[in-house]
């Protein structure tokens, strides 16, 4: 097992306000622990309200005055692109912290989470010198143009799943755009933001462009959405808490984007590609041991090829290599904390109650007694009005469930609250196109899981969250557009 605190590894552990590393008005702190070890890697400045007043001063500041408004879009462009290029210089030790405070493999750090973070920031640092308005034909002799403005201090507030991407996904549009930002991490896992920030100072970005408030969300990212100089909050985390924050947004009626929830239909059918199709079903509930909102939590297969199919996907399951998080086979690492666990444990009894048929797995696996380990776990013969398929688990619990044709998969998949993510397998092209026309969700995906990009537009239907972040489609969500007459008449 890897120990608590890598030396090696830098892990800063003050508030990043105004360009200067403070500690929180109160003085206060928290711990933050190794999921996999339990150990305490270090303790945290804990912001609330008071430091986020400062945070978002600090960044109203930089908006208005100082190099940030002024500063050249190439100029910007260029630091983006140099924030990117640090992020990969550093990719391995990134990595390594990442793993050691969220529990993830760091196969998937390494792999996925570090060079998508890097690639966020050069994709929008391309978009700086793109941003254009348009000039209307209107009637009369006016002349009419719009200009794409920032919006001005943007809160972001991000969940612990994807720590390090999260906040590139949010940051690198943001800034390019010329807003300013104060970042929100999850109290789970601050410790990437932080040395984000010092990737931010290392670039050059000039100080309170970006303002790093680690704490709590009642406390620190209630502070943030209430603040009446915020302009706009951006939010991925719990549908409950999407809904908290889109109430008290609308006292100062900010600008919202919300990124929710999920539990994602993955759909096989009988003409598929079974062993791509195992494939793509286990990776899309086991990856990031399953706590990724876009998971395929509820697997339909076909009536026809059902036992077939359980047989190969159990085996499957069977050879993931569960434990040590910093050991580069390992397939299904720590849950992020005991509270998570425990709620995915609280699911895996629910889902025998419910009389659910306990495949494999469904228990904690502690490493020499110790770490947030659950093994990969799944049911079958679950019916789609169980708990067990209706609620996010968030977590490596799989829900089978059969179907008879394709009318009964689309109806069964759209039979939930949520709509953030879906998969069809089959080799009929003409099914597949229309399954994924059909499902309601943001991304669909046809013979494949769990593929994201920069380029590509990524958000939810339903109560998945409105708002599209990623693509040309983030550009949207940070810019507000202002319509410009001058009159021509002589
Ligand atoms: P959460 O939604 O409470 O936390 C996400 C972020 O929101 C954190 O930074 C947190 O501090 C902040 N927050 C919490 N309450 C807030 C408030 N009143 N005002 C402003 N900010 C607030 O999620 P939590 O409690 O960590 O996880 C609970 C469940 O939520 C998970 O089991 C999972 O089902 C879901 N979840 C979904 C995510 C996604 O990617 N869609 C990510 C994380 C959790
Ligand atoms: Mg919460």
């Amino acid at each position: 097992m890897s120990s608590a605190v890598d030396a090696s590894l830098r892990t800063p552990n003050q508030l990043w306000i105004g360009g200067e590393w403070r500690d929180a008005l109160s003085g206060k702190t928290f711990p933050v622990l190794n999921p996999a070890t339990e150990e305490e890697i270090t303790q945290v400045a804990e912001a609330d309200s008071a430091d986020v007043d400062l945070a978002v001063a600090a960044a109203q500041k930089a908006f208005e005055s100082g190099p940030w408004p002024k500063m050249s879009v190439t100029e910007r462009a260029r630091l983006l692109w140099r924030i990117g290029d640090l992020l990969l210089e550093n990719a391995d030790e990134l990595a390594r912290l990442e793993t050691m405070n969220n529990g993830k493999p760091i196969f998937e750090s390494r792999q996925v989470d570090l060079p998508a973070a890097a690639a966020c920031f050069q994709y929008y640092a391309g978009w700086v010198t793109k941003l254009e308005g348009a000039t209307i034909p209107v009637p009369g002799n006016y002349f009419n143009y719009t200009l794409r403005e920032p919006f001005g201090v943007v809160g972001a507030i991000i969940p612990w799943n994807f720590p390090i991407l999260m906040a590139a996904w949010k940051l690198a549009p943001a800034l390019a755009t010329g807003n300013t930002v104060v970042l929100k991490p999850a109290e789970e896992t601050p410790l990437t933001a932080l040395r984000l920030a010092e990737i931010f100072e290392t670039a050059g970005v000039p100080a309170g462009v970006v303002n790093v408030v680690p704490g709590f969300g009642p406390t620190a990212g209630a502070a943030l959405v209430r603040h009446p100089a915020v302009a706009k909050i951006a939010f991925t985390g719990s549908t409950a808490v999407g809904k908290e924050i889109m109430r008290a947004a609308a006292d100062t009626l900010k600008s919202v984007s919300l990124e929710l929830g999920g539990k994602s239909p993955n759909i096989v059918f009988a003409d598929a590609d079974l062993d791509a199709a195992v494939r793509g079903a286990i990776n899309g509930i086991f990856y990031g041991k399953g706590e990724v909102c876009a998971a395929g939590s509820r697997l339909f297969v076909e009536s026809s090829i059902h036992d077939l199919f359980l047989e190969k996907l159990t085996e499957r399951a069977g050879k993931l290599l569960v434990g040590d998080p910093m050991h580069p086979k390992t397939r299904v690492g720590a849950l992020v904390s005991r509270e998570q666990m425990n709620k995915v444990l609280g699911y895996i009894e629910s889902g025998r109650g419910e009389g659910a048929r306990l495949v494999c797995g469904g228990e904690p696996a502690p490493q020499n007694g110790k770490g947030f380990f659950v093994k990969p776990t799944i049911f079958d013969g679950v019916r789609n009005s169980m708990r067990l398929a209706q609620e996010e688990i968030f977590g490596p619990v799989l829900a089978t469930l059969e179907f008879r044709d394709v009318e009964d998969a689309i109806s069964q998949a759209n039979q939930t609250v949520y709509g953030l993510a879906a998969a069809v397998w089959t080799r009929d092209v003409k099914k597949a196109h229309k399954a994924a026309r059909a499902i309601k969700a943001g991304t669909v995906w046809v013979n494949t899981y769990n593929i994201l990009d920069t380029a590509s537009p990524f958000g939810g239907y339903k109560m998945s969250g409105f708002g599209r972040e990623l693509g040309k489609h983030a550009l949207d969500l940070y810019t507000q557009v202002k319509s410009v007459w001058v009159d021509l008449n002589d």
